[in-house]
């Protein structure tokens, strides 16, 4: 069974509208024609409107970096998915750990943005991942089934073909630190088979699983080359075209 890879560029809080659309200019003749993998482009919310605008027609699709799980509502400073959804965003990405580590984000607020994404018809990218003091105290596994299993609960199998989870190990992201394709494989295995535990194995096989922390054009092919790796969440080296596009055709 074959699950097509899917790419994705978190920005977090770098570029400027201009900056982002320079980007864009720079970056879709690099990756012209590539249908092998699904690119996916996740500009701050000041910019979705120009990246989207920029990508129309295009082979890149664009996503938030966060939302809201309410519609509307005095929630000063939030953006809910219908307003994502009304300027074309497509997907989200949800309980990235630096929302989990600055901005309190839960287990269960990741479980209700999941649920209005999937409401709403945006494709969520769910992030998990352990701390460093996690992995040292062998509490791997248990972080992971507990951010996996709080994540899909009141999900149906039914519901659950959008979702895509990124395995980002927090000791790995931002600090040049990969995770070697062996410990994301690990990771990913045990991902997998919360997946099927919560929503039987037809899900767990179709559902993508990327890696994410500190992915580089040299480090992404062996990442790549293991099965359980289904794409890549990439933060800095997202943020220059020419990388970018090294990556996405590793
Ligand atoms: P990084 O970030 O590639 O800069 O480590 C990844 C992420 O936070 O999604």
């Amino acid at each position: 069974m074959s699950r097509k890879p899917l790419i994705a560029a978190n920005w977090k809080m770098y570029k400027t509208p201009a900056q982002a659309q320079e980007f864009v200019k720079a970056f879709l003749p690099l990756v012209a024609n590539h249908d092998r993998d699904e690119i996916v482009l996740c500009p701050s919310d000041t910019s979705l409107s120009v990246v989207i605008a920029a990508t129309a027609g295009s082979n890149v699709a664009v996503g938030a970096q966060n939302m809201y799980f309410v519609d509307e509502g005095a929630f000063t400073g939030e953006t809910s998915p219908v307003m994502l959804k009304a300027i074309n965003t497509t997907h989200v990405l949800i309980g990235h750990s630096e929302r989990r580590q600055y901005f309190c984000e839960s287990d269960e607020t990741v479980n209700r943005k999941l649920h209005a994404a999937l409401r709403h018809g945006l494709k969520p990218i769910v992030c998990v991942g352990e701390m460093l003091e996690e992995r040292e105290a062998g509490m791997t596994e248990e972080v992971l089934l507990r951010q996996i299993g709080n994540a899909l609960e009141g999900v149906t199998a039914e519901q659950a073909e959008p979702i895509v989870i990124a395995y980002e190990p927090v000791w790995a992201i931002g600090t040049g630190k990969t995770a070697t394709p062996d410990i994301a494989s690990e990771a990913h295995a045990i991902v997998r088979s919360e997946i099927a535990k919560v929503l039987g194995r037809k899900s767990a096989e179709e559902m993508r699983i990327l890696y994410g922390g500190s992915v580089k054009p040299e480090n992404c092919p062996a990442l790549m080359n293991e099965p359980e790796i289904d794409g890549a969440l990439v933060g800095g080296a997202s943020l220059d075209p020419q990388s970018f596009a090294k990556i996405v055709k590793y």
